[in-house]
């Protein structure tokens, strides 16, 4: 399989994001997340602020909610239904529009039509080029599991599924998940290739690379929940409050804004420039010799009054599972129409109709 280069996939997709402003209508979105637990303002910085942007051009998008890749490296599954849901209510209260008509968002495990097509997809990649994905290798080895199943090593092809099976052309993602749109770009020409080379059924999806691509945790860490160093959407003022108590700093009592030097301090600076809009190097100025104190009252205060809004957005949706229900069978339903319309195509290319 051809490798693209970082570079190389960076300039495709500053290409492609100019494009998406000229020719709207040559696009479609679609973007995936694993339901494992509630968001952090890393997904937010991250992911979710961009998507709100993309929602603006006007351009079908289709959310893509991962339920059965949470089986391939989790024993516990006993939250994924209210994952789901949670999932759904981060997303509306980050400001994505859910009743858009453009919009929609839906569970994988819900789409047998999007389903079905990982079968004739299996058999376009070798079992090589599965035990080479880097990104799989990487999760078999953080998450120190001993014996992986096949779903593991299967799961990339089945993300190929998800976005062919609805003909999604740009795909926004972390650098992280490049090896899988590769992945998909190579089955599309491949099934292109062995059976409709005269009228090519799938179109090569592009990666639209996420600007800010990881966000530090508040102890300079990976954010995430099981290590208490991130602010959630949800959190409450408290838990900001805690979270932010237990931020590194350090001894220097002027504050200065010093990426390199000064990290711990820099990371809190950042986390208060993203949330107010403010420049970091004014807001260490304003702060001067207030110290670690003053740093940390001003983070608590600028995340506060950031997630008020988002917060207010999410009492709207989670006293609502009726709703919620709702969009959710809306994404199910055009989901399985598009998917549907591709599986006849499909079959009428594999010559399967009886
Ligand atoms: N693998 C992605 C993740 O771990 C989730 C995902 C599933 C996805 N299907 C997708 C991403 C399709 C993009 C396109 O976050």
């Amino acid at each position: 399989m051809e490798n693209l280069t970082l570079q190389k996939s960076i300039e495709i997709s500053n290409e492609l994001e100019k494009d998406l402003k000229i020719n709207p209508g040559k696009y479609k979105i679609l973007s995936g997340f694993r339901p494992t637990g509630n968001l952090h303002l890393g997904h937010y910085f991250g992911a979710l602020a961009n998507r709100a942007e993309l929602q603006k051009l006007n351009i079908e998008m289709f959310f893509l909610i991962a339920d059965y890749q949470v089986l391939t490296d989790h024993d516990n599954c006993d939250k994924i239904s209210q994952s789901t849901k949670e999932l759904l209510i981060d997303y509306y209260s980050a400001g994505i529009d859910l009743d858009n008509e453009k919009t929609f968002i839906y569970p994988h495990s819900y789409v047998p039509e999007a389903n079905q097509l990982l079968v004739p997809f299996l058999t376009l990649v070798s079992m090589s080029e599965l035990e080479r994905n880097p990104t799989v290798k990487e999760e078999i080895q953080s998450a120190g599991i001993s014996v992986v199943n096949a779903g593991m090593f299967c799961y990339p092809v089945h993300q190929v599924a998800d976005i062919l099976s609805v003909r999604a052309n740009v795909i926004p993602v972390g650098a992280d998940q490049l090896p899988h749109i590769e992945m998909s770009r190579v089955i599309a020409k491949r099934f292109n290739n062995k059976f409709c080379k005269e009228k090519p059924l799938f179109e090569e999806p592009k990666a639209l690379l996420t600007k800010v691509l990881r966000l530090q945790g508040l102890d300079g860490d990976k954010m995430s929940k099981s290590r208490g160093n991130s602010i959630m959407l949800k959190s409450t003022r408290e838990e900001i409050i805690n979270v932010v108590k237990k931020a590194k700093t350090d001894s220097e009592r002027f504050i200065t804004f010093d990426p390199e030097n000064r990290p711990d301090v820099a990371r809190l600076l950042t986390l208060i420039s993203l949330t107010s809009g403010r420049n970091e190097v004014d807001v260490a100025n304003e702060i001067g010799n207030g110290g670690a104190k003053m740093l940390k009252d001003m983070l608590v205060e600028s995340v506060d009054k950031f997630l008020t809004p988002i917060r207010k957005r999410r009492k709207e949706l989670e006293n609502n599972p009726e709703k919620i229900k709702e969009i959710l069978f809306r994404g199910v339903d055009k989901a399985r129409e598009e998917a549907t319309k591709t599986l006849v195509e499909v079959r009428k290319v594999m010559n399967m109709c009886i």
